[in-house]
Order: C-alpha cells, then sequence, then structure tokens
C-alpha cells in the first residue's frame, strides 16, 4: 500500500509543475472512490452543509458536523491528504477555541490538515495553528461563510483595489505559512499574478486554468446537486437523473410484483427441484 501524501507531497507538486487535482467528499464511500481515483487530496469542505445537509448555506455546519463526516472520509481514504473545513465562527471566538475545534478535526476526524476561509486577517490565527503543529491551507476570494456581508455569492478581486488586497491576502497567508491557498470566484487574471507570485500551490475554484491545482465540489461534478450547477463546474455524469430513473425503476418493478424474484429469495428448507438453490449461504453471507 502507497504511504499517504502529505503537504510536502502537495507544496512539491507546484515546484514541479504537476497540477493538483482535488476534490471534496462528505463520507465514507465517495471517499473511497475519490481515494481509487488516485486525487491526491480530498477536502471535507463545509458545503456538506448545502449538497449533503440541505441548509441553503454553509453557515449552519457546526464542529461536530465536520467531524463526523470527516472522520468518515479519513476510514474511506488511505492514501489521498484529507483538509477539513473550520465551521462558521469555529476559529474567531478565541486561540483557545480555534485550537480546541482544530484538534478535534485532526484527533476524532483524522484530517492531516484545516482549511480557513479569510486573509490577512487571519494570518496570527495560521501561525498559531502552525506553532501547534496543525497544517493550514488557506481560502481567500469568495468566502461563502461570509455570504452575507459580502451580499452574495459574486467574483471577487475585480478591480484593481480589490485585486491588489487579494494579493496582500495570499502573501500574509504565505508568510504565515499555510500550505496551500483555495482561490474561490476570482479573475482568471488575478489568480495567475496570485499564483505566479507565491511558492505555495494555489487551488482554484471559478478560478481560471492558472492555478496549479483545481477544487470541486462532487456533487457538481457527478450532476448529483438537484436545483444548480454553478458555471465554473464540468458535469461529468448526469447521476441525478440516472439515481432518479433507477429508483422509479425499482418502485415500478415492487408495485408490479417484479421484485423480488426467486433469486433474490431465501428458503426455510432447502428447494429440491433441478437448478434451484440447495444449500443454504453460510449466516455471514445472509445477513449482508
Ligand atoms: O466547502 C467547500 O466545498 C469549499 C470549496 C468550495 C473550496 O470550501
Amino acid at each position: 500500500m502507497n504511504s499517504r501524501i502529505t503537504t510536502r507531497d502537495i507544496r512539491r507538486m507546484k515546484s514541479s509543475d504537476t497540477p493538483i487535482p482535488m476534490v471534496t467528499a462528505y463520507d465514507y464511500p465517495s471517499a473511497r472512490l475519490a481515494d481509487a481515483a488516485g486525487l491526491p487530496m480530498i477536502l471535507v469542505g463545509d458545503s456538506l452543509g448545502q449538497v449533503v445537509l440541505g441548509y441553503d448555506s454553509t453557515i449552519p455546519v457546526t464542529v461536530e458536523d465536520m467531524v463526523r463526516a470527516t472522520a468518515a472520509v479519513s476510514r474511506g481514504a488511505k492514501q489521498a491528504l484529507i483538509v477539513s473545513d473550520m465551521p462558521f465562527m469555529s476559529y474567531h471566538i478565541s486561540a483557545q477555541d480555534t485550537l480546541r475545534n482544530a484538534a478535534r478535526l485532526i484527533q476524532e476526524g483524522s484530517a492531516q490538515a484545516v482549511k480557513l476561509e479569510g486573509g490577512q486577517v487571519l494570518a496570527g490565527t495560521v501561525r498559531r495553528l502552525g506553532e501547534a503543529g496543525v497544517a493550514v491551507m488557506g481560502h481567500i476570494g469568495l468566502t461563502p461563510q461570509s455570504v452575507h456581508k459580502l451580499g452574495g455569492y459574486r467574483v471577487q478581486g475585480r478591480g484593481e483595489a480589490a485585486a491588489a488586497r487579494l494579493l496582500d491576502d495570499a502573501l500574509a497567508l504565505e508568510d504565515a505559512d499555510v500550505f496551500a491557498l483555495v482561490l474561490e470566484l476570482v479573475p482568471a487574471e488575478v489568480a495567475s499574478a496570485i499564483t505566479e507570485r507565491v511558492r505555495i500551490p494555489t487551488i482554484g475554484i471559478g478560478a481560471g486554468i492558472h492555478c496549479d491545482g483545481q477544487v470541486q465540489v462532487l456533487h457538481d461534478l457527478l450532476g448529483l446537486s438537484l436545483d444548480f450547477t454553478p458555471k465554473h463546474a464540468r458535469q461529468y455524469l448526469k447521476l441525478a437523473d440516472a439515481i432518479r430513473s433507477a429508483l422509479e425503476q425499482y418502485a415500478d418493478d415492487v408495485r408490479n410484483r417484479a421484485f423480488p424474484t426467486e433469486a433474490h429469495t431465501f428458503h426455510s428448507k432447502p428447494a429440491r427441484a433441478a437448478g434451484e438453490v440447495t444449500e443454504l449461504p453460510p449466516a455471514e453471507e445472509t445477513s449482508k
């Protein structure tokens, strides 16, 4: 078995000009699949609030929600580096509270790193986490936890002053020692300038082709988001349609008594007719 990807490996991918694909996962099966597909980094994003829990933003997501999801992802992915989002207000109230919450994601969730949303103002927090041995990924541009302050999910860094502020944020976070930086909904030109300027990998989402890596929400890639696919996502599958039609087929089969068939059926006595099951399988097979 290969060993797990480290933050050092991710940094090296920038130096060797190797693009870094990253995807979100929120549970054991999707983490296993992402790992099997060879994704080097998995984000247990607080987007779980919208895509899994049905909230209309990431704001209601709790540390408890993130710990549970992160632990499931960690059980599923044995090779990818797992980054877990610190949810809304879990890293603002006090230094102690921040450390305690990060520790839960690392100890109980088994994440290798945490991600925080925000720029220069978070440099001190990133440093304190680093002093405690916690690897941190930064996240600037559109920071969804601040959606109400930003006035909606809008592209950030348009215009010279806003672009300069984003670059300052990126440099401050690099200086505070984040190992990588998410750039969300940022003009491609601005993301490209930041990517050239910093030594840490930039991971874009809606930030153009020139970032060192890309991150996408799994449900957007697979066509599992029921209501909305953002402009920056490419749908590689239409799973929602496929799942709905499979469920309709199942419901029809039950209604028409076409399922279960003899092949799905157990009997209290061994069947005697030729071609039928003559022996019950062992107990552990029948209980699944
Ligand atoms: O929670 C999430 O999915 C994220 C990505 C949008 C980067 O933070």
